[in-house]
């Protein structure tokens, strides 16, 4: 079997973060979104993966490489324009040729894995098979109709869903897929659906088995996505702390500080991951908090949050909570008078005050 993993697409609703980097590149507990998606497909001894890749291209080759890291080849497919999900398969015919193969969304992130269900596919050889979850907001997502197990009806983002059941973004297919995907027509959104790719395969009589999982699941499209991911990975860390601690700090619970880091005069409340080479000082670093490798957080408190590479948090004067913060970006307290607040915002940047 062969992996499939989409990497392409614009991250409109995570700006302002995707104006610079590709939403699959975002961390969660300091990790790519990315990565998980690979490590997952791996772990289903799948070994040569394609990533199909739009405008962030070279940032994506750039982060993942060949895949010799992550134990796997990685063959990168370009996709011009992202003209949706279906299309993304048709790119990559060449590269899939007649093998099995497994299609992961590289913004999903499945808490248990899908080693099992890979298998499951394996042995049973249906011509595909699809993951389905319950959830609150499905006209967000490709929604499942089922009689017992058998699906009636998938129908992408219904203003009336007919059921609770969204479509995750991992999918397996066997060559016949080819097949749907050259015959489907765009949608109204003007992109090739794999949802009607699949209703392709099962109007034309071929084999589709869905599974309902259970564990955690999410399409990581918001910034409200992210945390919790993030949240949820976090829990998942073993405590390993490295790093320069002095003596005065105390560290609770599950906490991850990597090599360089310094901490002093801090109290650090896991699950928290704090990066390599950076720096907390008087601070409070409180649980699912992920500070990115060289950041510096300076009298102040944060906690739930995520923050990137570099960014500087000084002297603020109330905690820092639910926040998302980019690469290098910097918040302080004003020194002096007036009493105000200034800031530098980037275009579609968001600032809650108290
Ligand atoms: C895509 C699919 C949708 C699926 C979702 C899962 O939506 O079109 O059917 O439920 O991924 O993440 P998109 O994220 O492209 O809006």
């Amino acid at each position: 079997m062969k992996g499939l993993i989409l990497s392409g697409g614009r991250g409109t609703r995570l700006r302002p973060l995707t104006y610079t980097r590709a939403k699959q590149l975002i961390p969660v507990a300091n990790k790519p979104i990315l990565f998980y998606g690979i490590e997952a497909i791996v772990r289903c001894g799948i070994t040569e993966i394609g990533i199909v890749v739009g405008d962030t291209k070279d940032e994506v080759k750039a982060t993942v490489g060949d895949g010799e890291k992550l134990g796997c080849k990685i063959t990168y497919i370009e996709q011009d324009e992202p003209r949706g999900l279906a299309h993304a398969v048709l790119v990559s015919e060449q590269f899939l040729k007649n093998d099995r193969f497994v299609m992961y969304l590289g913004d999903n992130v499945i808490k248990d894995g899908i080693d099992s269900l890979v298998n499951e596919f394996r042995t049973n050889k249906p011509n595909s098979q699809i993951l389905l979850a319950h959830v609150s907001n499905p006209s967000q997502f490709g929604v499942a109709e089922l009689e017992g197990d058998r699906i009636v009806k998938l129908e992408e983002k219904p203003k009336n869903p007919r059921s609770d059941l969204a479509i995750v973004g991992v999918y397996m297919f066997d060559e016949n897929v080819f097949k749907a995907v050259h015959s489907i027509k765009p949608s109204w959104r003007n992109e090739y659906e794999i949802t009607d790719a699949i209703s392709w395969l099962i109007d034309n009589g071929y084999s589709v088995v869905s599974h309902i999982i259970k564990g955690w699941w999410k399409d990581t499209g918001k910034a409200d996505d992210l945390l919790e991911a993030n949240r949820i990975m976090l829990e998942l860390l073993e405590r390993n702390v490295k790093g320069k601690i002095d003596p005065t700090c105390r560290i609770d619970g599950k906490v991850v500080i990597e090599e360089g880091a310094k901490i002093s005069g801090s109290v650090i409340r896991g699950p928290v991951i704090i990066g390599a080479n950076a720096e907390i000082v008087n601070s409070y670093i409180g649980p699912f908090t992920s500070i990115g490798p060289g950041a510096k957080v300076t009298n102040s408190e944060v906690e739930h949050s995520i923050l990137l590479d570099e960014c500087e948090m000084t002297d603020l004067n109330c905690r820092l909570t639910d926040s998302l913060i980019g690469k290098q970006a910097r918040i302080m307290r004003t020194k002096g008078l007036p009493h105000v607040n200034r800031f530098i915002l980037g275009d579609q940047s968001e600032a809650e005050l108290l």
